[in-house]
């Protein structure tokens, strides 16, 4: 027997076994996060677990904000056949929690201190009775506006900061032969821009009244008739082709310069930076006009589902530990065009929209104008966030008057509370 060569080889793996977990599991991991920015970023956490030992099976569903991805993830349930972690958001984990399928994160949480570095008003959100069920991932704005400056430039056409700005520089975009919005006729996109208009139009307390706690008067009022209005007012700025348009399909027409406008969250800038533009000349962000103030949040997060296997419950804490981990939080969130949902990170690599969304939050939460996104899933349940789709859908794509859509809204939401 070759001792020498023998002791080589088992130094080789206990240096294996030492760089890697003891336990070596698979994650399947559940979430829609397709497009080449999103892609981009979320094998940042694939890498890392990896590196640690673990497998990770890839269960993407197509389909922006997650609807396609939450169909699938009912059926998978439904037939006792969870994946280890799926990418679900707001209220809608408290859903899966009282199913009793849920891991308890508890003792990786308490371990790595996230009571501490991540606020309250996200934790609250991860918790079901005081524990952790969920771990966050990020923090993304919705209520911004992507431009391609060149296009203003050549038509002569000033960045809308208000509506009526926005229909001058529109009408000036068309006569000048461009396309004035990139727009993606989806429900979830038509409810993003909507509820960015609600925000920026009747203000903070009318949007928390009218799209957090579906107050029917506020649902039904002179502001909600308003900012309907303005929203369906968008629709003649748009193309033939927007019914059906992928989100990130919008975004490459500004990318293009086949569009000026595209109203977005942030995850928008992750195509923007995946096609290697940059900020200020390729590309210029503003808030939705009249929204400058305003914050509406959208916290991406994982819940994770029991396991039986040793491995797999390694491999499950293990990804829970890295998503809230320094190295993922800050190359993941400048991939995907958010920031980092915990404190602690290195400000260095992140642009200034990044280091002004750093702020604002951070001013917003502290003064408490921060607003959960109705469009995302952050401010009522999936099946009050249906109906209020719904309403706006019909609504923009039919001639029902703005009168009829807002006496809808309530009697949709009330429906959807029994
Ligand atoms: C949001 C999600 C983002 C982004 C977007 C488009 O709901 O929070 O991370 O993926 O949908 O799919």
């Amino acid at each position: 027997m070759n001792f020498k060569l023998l002791a080589q080889i088992t130094t080789l793996t206990l240096t294996c076994m030492l760089t890697t977990s003891a336990f070596a599991g698979e994650v399947e991991v559940l979430h829609w996060w397709t497009s080449g920015g999103e892609a981009k970023s979320v094998a940042v956490l694939k890498d890392l677990l990896e590196k640690e030992g673990h497998s990770w099976k890839d269960m993407a569903v197509a389909g922006g904000a997650g609807e396609n991805a939450m169909t699938v993830l009912k059926t998978r349930a439904m037939a006792g056949n969870p994946p280890t972690a799926a990418q679900v958001k707001g209220p809608a984990i408290q859903e899966w929690a009282e199913e009793g399928l849920l891991t308890n994160l508890d003792a990786v949480a308490v371990k790595e201190n996230w009571d501490k570095l991540v606020p309250s008003v996200v934790t609250d959100v991860m918790k079901y009775e005081g524990n952790y069920v969920a771990v966050p991932v990020n923090v993304h704005k919705i209520n911004w506006m992507w431009c391609n400056p060149s296009i203003f430039v050549k038509a002569g056409a000033k960045i809308p900061t208000t509506w009526a700005e926005f229909e001058t520089s529109a009408e000036k975009i068309k006569a000048a032969g461009f396309l004035p919005v990139a727009f993606g006729g989806q429900s979830w996109q038509e409810a993003t821009v909507f509820e960015s208009i609600v925000v920026g139009q009747a203000g903070t307390e009318f949007y928390k009244k009218a799209l957090v706690d579906t107050d029917p008067k506020a649902l039904n009022s002179p502001e909600m008739i308003k900012a309907l209005e303005t929203f369906k007012m968008i629709k003649k700025y748009t193309d033939k082709n927007a019914p059906g348009r992928d989100w990130n399909m919008a975004t490459s027409m500004i990318i293009n310069g086949e569009a000026a406008m595209q109203f977005m969250g942030d995850w928008a800038k992750g195509e923007f930076t995946a096609a290697g533009k940059n900020p200020g000349s390729d590309y210029v962000v503003m808030p939705v006009p009249e929204s400058a103030g305003t914050y509406l949040f959208n916290v991406d997060s994982f819940i994770m589902f029991k396991q039986n296997d040793e491995n797999a419950q390694a491999a499950q804490n293990a990804m829970a530990r890295l998503i809230l981990g320094t190295t993922f939080q800050e190359v993941f969130n400048v991939n995907k065009g958010s920031i980092p949902v915990r404190t602690g990170i290195a400000k260095a690599s992140f642009d200034d929209t990044a280091l002004r969304s750093m702020d604002e939050f951070a001013a917003a939460a502290a003064n408490g104008t921060l607003l959960p996104s109705m469009a995302h899933g952050m401010a009522v349940s999936p099946a009050i966030q249906g109906a209020i789709y719904d309403v706006v859908t019909k609504f923009y794509n039919s001639d029902m008057t703005a009168g009829k859509a807002a006496a809808e809204l309530v009697a949709a939401t009330a429906s959807a509370k029994e």
